[in-house]
């Protein structure tokens, strides 16, 4: 099966995270997970986001779930030594990521909805998005490895896996690889439309995921490209069954989310990137002045067709209840 419109429907935390009124229910925050217990490392450029292992995370987790967050984005970030050029650690069902993914399903049950990201940059060693032969990023051999982190992501309890990477043709050879292993409620959140971007900088600290040489503009849209490619990659991953889609980043590209959510009949998010998040820290350092604002941008993205947000802000916004 292709398109399972029940996968949005499976769980209360995903009905409403993607069909109830705009609101806390509707952000998502992101963890960057690493390996070890008791580390919890300040980001580079990110004030307020962490780097944490399995053990501060569900700590973290667990606060922001009282706080009234029900949604979480996970990127595993891989030591240095553990890296190679088939980015091996990130299908590998014993990593600190996959442990997360199990921990934090048991603790919370289905009352949380776990997004994982599926992409090779974190675990190659040239960092790029794909498999790379003779200094070119490969397709379908990239797919093909996308679809084994996937259902390894499913196996572990995540509720969407979330493609990034960019390669042609990924979300039906994911979808497929999903069936074939029975995950029929696991869905796919698509970056359908994605930049080559600047605005991804402290994230690649983060995620430790710069590329060593060149960069992503071989599968990362150009940001001079019109409104007729957005159209098309968004339609072309709902066509393959993507479960919801999203546009990257947010803030530059909200005309683009704007006719993105006009065109497609799937759920759709806007991720809210590192660059966008460090440029709102930088510029408002009380609390009064954020909260304006931070709350400007999220009804921004509201207005623009966002039915999900993927934002940084999401802990600030629930710990002070900006948003109910
Ligand atoms: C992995 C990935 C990136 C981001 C999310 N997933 C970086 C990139 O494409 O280089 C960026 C997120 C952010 O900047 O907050 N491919």
């Amino acid at each position: 099966m292709k398109t399972r419109p029940r996968i949005n429907r499976w769980t209360e935390a995903r009905r409403e995270l993607l069909f109830g009124d705009f609101s806390l229910k509707s952000l998502v925050q992101p963890h960057f997970v690493v390996e070890g217990s008791n580390v919890d490392n300040p980001v580079n450029g990110m004030e307020g986001i962490h780097q944490q292992s399995v053990d501060v995370l569900i700590e973290t987790v667990r606060k922001d779930v009282e706080h009234g967050l029900t949604a979480i984005m996970l990127f595993g970030v891989v030591e240095q030594s553990d890296k190679d050029e088939n980015a091996t650690k990130a299908s590998d069902t014993t990593s600190h990521l996959h442990e997360a993914i199990k921990q934090i399903r048991s603790e919370f049950g289905d009352t949380i909805v776990i997004m994982t990201d599926v992409c090779l940059c974190t675990a190659t060693n040239h960092g790029h998005c794909g498999l790379v032969e003779h200094g070119h990023i490969v397709n379908d051999a990239s797919v093909d490895r996308l679809c084994e982190i996937a259902v390894s992501h499913a196996q572990a309890g995540a509720d969407y896996v979330c493609a990034s990477d960019m390669m042609d043709g990924r979300v039906s050879a994911i979808r497929h690889a999903l069936e074939t292993a029975n995950h029929t409620s696991t869905g796919v959140l698509s970056y359908s439309v994605k930049y080559a971007s600047s605005f991804y900088g402290p994230f690649r600290h983060a995620a430790d995921s710069s590329p060593e040489f060149g960069d992503r503009s071989t599968h990362q849209m150009n940001i001079n490209s019109g409104y007729g490619e957005a159209v098309l990659e968004a339609q072309l991953d709902e066509s393959e069954g993507a479960d919801i889609i999203m546009v990257k980043p947010g803030l530059p590209y909200l005309d683009v989310l704007r006719k993105v959510a006009d065109c497609v009949n799937r759920p759709v998010a806007v991720y809210n990137v590192s660059g966008e998040y460090a440029m709102v820290m930088n510029s408002a350092k009380d609390l009064d002045s954020r909260k304006e604002l931070v709350c400007e941008i999220m009804t921004s993205f509201k207005r623009a067709g966002a039915d999900v947000v993927v934002t940084y802000h999401a802990r600030e916004i629930a710990r002070n209840a900006w948003m109910q």
